[in-house]
């Protein structure tokens, strides 16, 4: 789950980490009346949009004064930002930031984040602040630091120090407390990325948080209901809501082929098996083991209104999920819902004689499929 800068600002806060005060506010006159409590020459406006790259896009503005301050909120709320982390369709502002400015000598980028290659926490430090670090990566890989820390409890000193060593401070231990904040908030909030980009060095010599973009590893936050409700479900994408809605793990891909799956490690395989024979999955979908008969239906109903889909895959493996309730959730759906494009099922396991009459007698046109690898040959012929 991401969250907004703002609330991100927040948290870093509780942890003791430097961010500059700032005050948000869904209106304009929202906006005002609590900027005047700033103590700021400028006033650095924020469009709150779960996208990096909004400076460049007109989504952050350096104003000089109440009245310019309000004059650019004015503007910007409501505004679709086009960034080119929002993708073409743009993001519209719904709520703004306003911050105290803060005077930059240095800027630097700074992440927290898991590398699941060596499921180790890792730091990634480097100069090159307040620019895409992706670039960064291709062109100056050398001023890439990555930092592997072993221990979950803390962040030993060596560790910071090698961190920092690309910033070159002499403020030392302002950079190692900072590190261990983001560090402590890291691990208690179950984040599967801090990225501050850009931390900066102010010319009155201490280390702020610029910018903050944090993410939340969706399976722990049960055990953090206070982050849980920082979820803004205008960011979201409507049909991983809906998913969500029916305890279903959904991620929306670009590709043709619809897949349900159970297990996430058939759906992988699945999704894999369909690339090999020269399509795209347009999703990914997991119903779980014990799928009810409505948990399938919405399933099928999320996969048919996803307009790229031009054919359904359905793979499943009865363990605990039995192949006649699949089929039943199937039929339901496709009897509410009008299915035009073909249907690939593949049923192995319990019950899987049971499953494939129901769907036999069903009056659907279904092509049956004998294995994962039947089933994705004939996935991809049906839609050519
Ligand atoms: N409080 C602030 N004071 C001064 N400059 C700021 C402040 N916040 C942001 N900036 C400047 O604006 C740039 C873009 O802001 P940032 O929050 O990184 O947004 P984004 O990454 O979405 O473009 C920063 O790199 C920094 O130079
Ligand atoms: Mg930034």
């Amino acid at each position: 789950m991401n969250i907004h800068e703002h609330q991100a600002k927040k948290i870093l806060k509780e942890y003791g980490v430097p961010v500059p005060n700032g005050v948000i506010g869904f209106t304009v006159e929202e906006l005002i009346e609590n900027a005047k409590s700033l103590n700021t020459k400028k006033f650095i406006l924020k469009a709150q949009i779960h996208a990096g790259g909004r400076g460049k896009a007109g989504g952050v503005k350096i104003l000089n004064n109440i009245k310019e301050l309000s004059d650019a909120s004015r503007e910007m709320l409501g505004k679709k930002l086009i960034t080119h982390q929002t993708g073409p369709e743009g993001k519209v502002v719904k709520r703004l930031y306003v911050e105290e400015s803060s005077s930059i000598e240095k800027e630097f980028y700074l992440s927290c984040l898991i590398d699941r290659a060596t499921a180790q926490i890792t730091f990634i430090s480097s100069d090159q602040g307040g620019m895409d670090i992706e670039e960064v990566a291709k062109k100056k890989p050398e001023k890439i630091i990555t930092t592997k820390i072993n221990s979950l409890k803390e962040i030993s000193n060596e560790d910071c120090e090698n961190i920092l060593k690309i910033f070159c401070l002499k403020e030392k231990e302002k950079g190692k407390s900072l590190l261990k904040g983001i560090y402590k908030m890291f691990i208690s909030t179950d984040a599967s990325m801090i990225e501050i980009n850009p931390l900066i060095l102010t010319k009155e010599k201490n280390l702020i948080c610029l910018d903050a973009k944090v993410n939340f590893d969706d399976n722990a936050l049960f055990k953090h209901p206070d982050i849980a409700k920082l979820r803004d479900f205008n960011e979201e994408n409507l049909s991983e809501i809906e998913a969500s809605k029916h305890d279903l793990s959904y991620i929306k891909l670009d590709g043709s082929i619809g897949c349900m799956v159970n297990g996430a490690g058939l759906a992988m395989a699945t999704m894999d098996i369909i690339k090999l024979y020269g399509e795209e999955p347009a999703n990914f979908l997991d119903v779980g083991g014990g799928a009810s008969k409505e948990k399938v239906s919405a399933a099928l109903k999320l996969i048919l209104s996803d307009k790229n889909v031009k054919g359904i895959l359905i793979n499943i493996f009865g363990g605990i999920m039995r192949c006649d309730v699949l089929a039943e959730g199937v039929v339901n759906a496709a009897k509410e819902m009008h299915i035009n494009v073909p249907l690939v099922v593949r049923l192995a396991g319990t019950n899987y004689k049971e499953g494939k009459n129901i769907l036999d007698n069903s009056g659907l046109k279904i092509i049956s499929a004998e294995n994962l690898d039947d089933a994705a040959k004939k996935i991809v012929k049906a839609i050519k």
